[in-house]
């Protein structure tokens, strides 16, 4: 039900340091206090929670092209407050309700005739506002040229960040500095030389997790990005950070033909780093799917690939070789594994004409088809078994990030998977330089855009879109980021969009990146992390073909910890990553993955801290059941975890799937052990997370 109680705000028009038609507005609970204020014709906002300060007045604003600056020379004109509490139903999702509890307050700006209004909303849990911009006679052209939105923090407050303007996109380790230290040279020292590749300028991707001095933990992000550039964030010292727009080719950073209604800038807010994790407010500030909609066909689930044989093991190859992985009689037998353990989805990699060994990775080789198969890969036939034993490719498109060549193609390929079957696509836009995706401009010459700004937003936006149409889902890689949207297009099912397992594959994420990925990249949203590797040492041939083992290639992970990963980590989507031989050898454990839920009713952050550990349990949608991962980094741990969230007067068979004594990330990796043992709510369980490790538990409701 939704309800919009108007409520009389007492408004104070008070003045004080200069800062004039203060306007105050607190969240439902009273905590946070946000403060609309004018200075000499500025706006600007400021944020304080329970008397900490949270954002020093900041100027917000907006450049028009040709139009001015609609950042000063401002009179309020109007402002208008409500409040607004509601629920409502995920279709999928972490939890199935959501309590949507804001109160608003919107400001209407006026500046010789030019008007601009912004609207804030005050959560429990934290803050958004945005911009409109209204069709008006005095404007007449409505591309961004700068968006002057400001975050004062302090200078002692530190961040967890990844570079923007960088040619990895998001694909990068955290480092951890102060605010002002955010920058590509910082970068290089601390965690990977990326100087060389400096045409952008220094900032940092959103979501941008601080630790404020006084303790307090915030993330800065966007909602609801749907027809505008990404924002990152760049330091101006002091402890002043800017939102930065990725401009077009042409320095434009936002083309609109009429009325703007910016995404929203979001500040989440909370006293410890297991409430971030709690926090809804990103999808809150997002739309639900178009009445006319039907999204019931959007079935999240597991599916299985040959893939990790290219991309770990390095086995087989993408492109056409005696080594090939997509060939019939391969896909084949996989199918029969996917079957017989209950995967409905098989991605296959390499099926299509285009892939060479040389595809990787400047946008600019031989272009992919997406209707084309390769000769040993006959799709018919594939189909046929597939369907007989309930399996479905999941298919895969890798653009190369050539967009053009992959826009012609979109629908003939979307129709091309309908015909067999296919529910969900794999996407790709490796493109490995910063600013490197080629559109032919309307002078019929070649530019290069950026990865995440406007140009390939409204792609994404196309995508996903289109893909409804043939009910497709989508699991983009080189995505752009979340923002929530999945709220409006449930069919953008998952998608990576950080240094994933992958990377473990062909390099190394370290030990330590595992438990910093929920507190940043997961606060926007699912991720197709692809958990589940088995093999975590002596894994990696040196080249296809070979059967020589690259002795110094490990995954640093335990196995209890990959399963840990399916709860911790939550993706509507999940992949069973290893190849079958590797779960064949530990067929026990490959039990959790077999039955650990995609889709939940509700969670609970049992322990956490940023960058240590993390403990998630998960109640399973429509059932009593409960799953718990529990991860750690470099060190080891053990934590007494009290089972209150289990049913009351019922009991449990918990089977704990759980490191040894001896095992440990870097060198006995795949030492683990299982137990069952009867529990209850009122039952304390004692568990052991070795250097680098995890606990999954399964707590199966025992019906008599
Ligand atoms: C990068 C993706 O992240 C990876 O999963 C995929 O296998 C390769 N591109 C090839 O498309």
């Amino acid at each position: 039900m939704i309800k919009y109680i108007h409520t009389i705000f007492v408004l104070l028009f008070i003045s004080c340091n200069n800062y004039q038609n203060l306007y105050n507005i607190s969240s439902p609970d009273n905590k946070i206090k946000l403060e609309f204020s004018i200075k000499n014709g500025v706006p600007f906002y400021k944020i304080v929670k329970n008397n900490n300060l949270i954002i020093d007045y900041s100027k917000l604003g907006i450049v028009l092209d040709g139009n001015g600056n609609l950042d000063r020379n401002f009179k309020i004109i109007n402002t208008n407050i409500k409040s607004h509490n509601s629920k409502w139903n995920t279709i999928f999702g972490e939890e199935k309700e959501i309590i949507n509890n804001y109160n608003e307050l919107s400001v209407e700006l006026d500046q010789n005739n030019k008007k601009l209004k912004i609207t804030f909303r005050v959560f429990n849990d934290g803050v958004g506002f945005r911009y409109e911009i209204e069709n008006q006679e005095s404007i007449n052209n409505y591309n961004i040229l700068d968006e002057k939105t400001e975050f004062k923090l302090s200078k002692k407050d530190t961040a967890w960040w990844i570079p923007a303007f960088s040619y990895r996109r998001y694909e990068f380790l955290y480092a951890k500095t102060a605010i002002d230290d955010i920058s590509k040279n910082t970068y290089s020292k601390m965690v990977e030389d990326i100087r060389y590749d400096s045409i952008g300028i220094d900032a940092a991707h959103t979501p941008l997790t601080i630790k404020k001095e006084n303790g307090i933990l915030i993330s800065i992000h966007e909602a609801n990005l749907n027809d505008y550039s990404s924002m990152t964030l760049a330091p101006r010292g002091k402890g002043l950070i800017e939102a930065e727009l990725y401009p077009w080719s042409d320095g434009i950073k936002v083309r609109a033909n009429e009325k703007i209604i910016s995404p929203w800038r979001t500040i989440q807010i909370s006293n410890n780093s297991s409430d971030l994790l709690n926090s809804n407010l990103i999808l809150n500030l997002n739309e639900d799917p178009d009445s006319l909609e039907d999204f019931s066909w959007v079935k999240p689930g597991k599916y299985m690939g040959i893939w990790w044989e290219m991309i770990g093991t390095n086995e087989s190859t993408w492109w056409p070789s005696k080594n090939h992985g997509a060939n019939t009689k391969k896909v084949l037998e996989y199918i029969d594994f996917a079957s017989k353990n209950g995967f409905e989805g098989l991605l296959v990699e390499g099926w299509n004409k285009g892939w060479h060994p040389e595809w990787c990775c400047r946008g600019d080789g031989k272009k992919f088809s997406f209707t084309e198969t390769q000769p040993d890969f006959d799709i018919d036939k594939i189909y046929k078994y597939g369907k007989e034993r309930n399996v479905f490719l999941v298919g895969h498109h890798e653009t190369g990030g050539q967009i053009e060549n992959y826009e012609a193609q979109l629908e003939n390929a979307f129709k091309f998977y309908n015909k067999y079957g296919i529910k969900n696509i794999k996407t790709g836009y490796v493109n490995d330089v910063s600013k490197n995706i080629k559109r032919k401009n309307k002078d019929g010459k070649i530019v290069k855009e950026w990865h995440h700004g406007q140009y390939m937003i409204r792609h994404f936006r196309k995508v996903i879109q289109l893909a409804a149409k043939y009910k497709l889902n989508i699991i983009t890689h080189e995505p752009i980021k979340d923002t929530g949207i999945r709220r409006k297009y449930p069919n953008y099912i998952s998608r990576e969009g950080a240094k994933g397992q992958e990377f473990n594959g062909f390099s190394s994420n370290g030990v330590n990146h595992a438990t910093v990925l929920p507190f940043t990249r997961l606060l926007s949203g699912p991720m197709d992390y692809t958990p589940g590797v088995f093999k975590l040492n002596n894994f990696r041939y040196v080249s296809p073909g070979s059967n020589v083992i690259d002795e110094n290639a490990i995954i640093p992970s335990t196995l209890a910890k990959e399963l840990a990963l399916y709860v911790v980590y939550y993706s509507p989507m999940q992949m069973a990553a290893d190849l079958p031989k590797h779960y064949q050898s530990h067929y026990d454990a490959f039990k959790f993955i077999k039955q650990v839920p995609v889709i939940w009713e509700k969670k609970k952050i049992i322990n956490s801290k940023i960058g240590e550990y993390v403990t998630i349990a998960r109640k399973e949608l429509n059932s009593e059941d409960w799953y718990l991962g529990s991860i750690t980094n470099e060190n080891k741990r053990n934590f007494t975890i009290s089972l209150d969230f289990l049913k009351e007067n019922r009991n449990y068979l918990a089977t704990i799937y759980s490191d040894t004594k001896n095992t440990n990330w870097k060198n006995n990796q795949m030492e683990y052990h299982i137990k069952s043992i009867e529990v209850n709510k009122n039952s304390k369980l004692d568990i052991f997370l070795a250097a680098g490790g995890g606990t999954a538990i399964q707590f199966k409701e025992i019906i008599n």
